[in-house]
């Protein structure tokens, strides 16, 4: 299991949903899409029973004791207008109000507000990354009860941002740029899925929101650009390897995954699908970083997707590497 979770150690823990199916809402349209939801389930089980306990009662009082009482029965059932059309006035209307619900419900959800802030996501097999003032973070930081648009893209195939306590999901669309808004309603943490199945480890693409106090989000900010200037270029390295998702398909411990493992990496004669043999270097390093497909590591998938590090960050990689023997 991909270690992804940065803890947070400041903010609350949340008590357990209030609900018994479904995890704990946390943002304002989460209560609406429970009513309407709940709504259905419980109309569901009313007609459900309803029906199943008048047919019971029939088949009881109606019950035939002879084939000759039967047929007396047959040639006296009518029909009764009153009756038809009450029983399809009310379904019509129940089901008119339940569109028109779902409908605002459905514009409220795709109508993200003018004053809201926008981070970008990105979704790539198999992490997904946002993007911030200072860089990117493998979790999603938001401030509290705030207007927030995510801006989500996909670097290789279809995937979907999921975050079931905001009830809230988008696919992210290769080429194309899809949104989802949401206004948080309590600090905490609370987790995001992929929603798509996108190939070898969809079920690891997690991550979580971090849904800052008050001031917190803006704290969390600065604090994140300062250690991006001041980190020396090892630990810099470190932090681009588990923040840019890295650690999805490349450990540090020679075991095996998706791409061929770091450490002991530098150095080491790599053979690549072309035939050709080169020697793990700082420039092989950083082609492989800025044009992963170029050149692909005999017997690896071509799966590794283009990552935008700054120059400082690839040398960090590169430095962080060399400490991996
Ligand atoms: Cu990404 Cu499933």
């Amino acid at each position: 299991m991909i270690s992804l979770f940065q803890p947070a150690p400041s903010l609350p823990k949340l008590p357990p949903s209030e609900h018994f199916w479904m995890p704990r809402d946390a943002s304002v349209t989460a209560a609406n899409i429970d009513w309407l939801y709940m709504f259905m389930v419980w109309m569901s089980v009313i007609c459900t029973v309803g029906i199943f306990a008048a047919m019971a009662y029939f088949c009881t009082k109606y019950r035939a004791t002879s084939r000759k009482a039967n047929e007396r029965a047959e040639r006296s059932s009518d029909h009764n207008t009153t009756l038809e059309v009450t029983w399809s006035i009310i379904p019509l209307f129940v089901v008119i109000a339940l569109f028109v619900w779902g409908f605002k419900g459905f514009v409220d959800l795709r109508t993200p507000p003018k004053d809201s802030l926008e981070i970008h996501a990105i979704g790539k097999r198999w992490a997904w990354s946002f993007q911030y003032p200072h860089g990117v973070d493998n979790a999603l930081h938001v401030p509290v009860d705030r207007n927030v648009r995510i801006v989500i893209q996909s670097l290789d195939v279809l995937h979907s941002l999921y975050i079931p306590n905001f009830r809230t999901k988008m696919d992210a669309v290769p080429g194309r740029y899809t949104d989802l808004w949401f206004r948080a309603t309590e600090a905490g943490e609370f987790p995001i899925f992929c929603a798509e199945y996108c190939g070898t480890s969809h079920s690891d693409m997690l991550s979580n929101v971090v849904v800052h106090p008050p001031g917190g989000y803006e704290k969390w900010v600065k604090e994140q650009i300062e250690i991006a200037n001041s980190l020396p270029p090892v630990e810099l390295g470190k932090r681009v390897y588990e923040k840019q998702g890295c650690n999805a398909c490349h450990t540090i411990d020679g075991s095996p995954k998706i791409g061929p493992t770091w450490k002991g990496l530098f150095g080491k004669n790599e053979s690549l699908q072309s035939g050709r043999n080169v020697k793990v270097d700082e420039n092989y390093i950083r082609e492989s970083i800025l044009d992963p497909q170029k050149e692909i590591v005999a017997g690896m998938p071509n799966s590794m997707p283009v990552t935008k590090l700054s120059d400082r960050e690839i040398t960090g990689v590169i430095e962080y590497l060399k400490t991996l023997k």
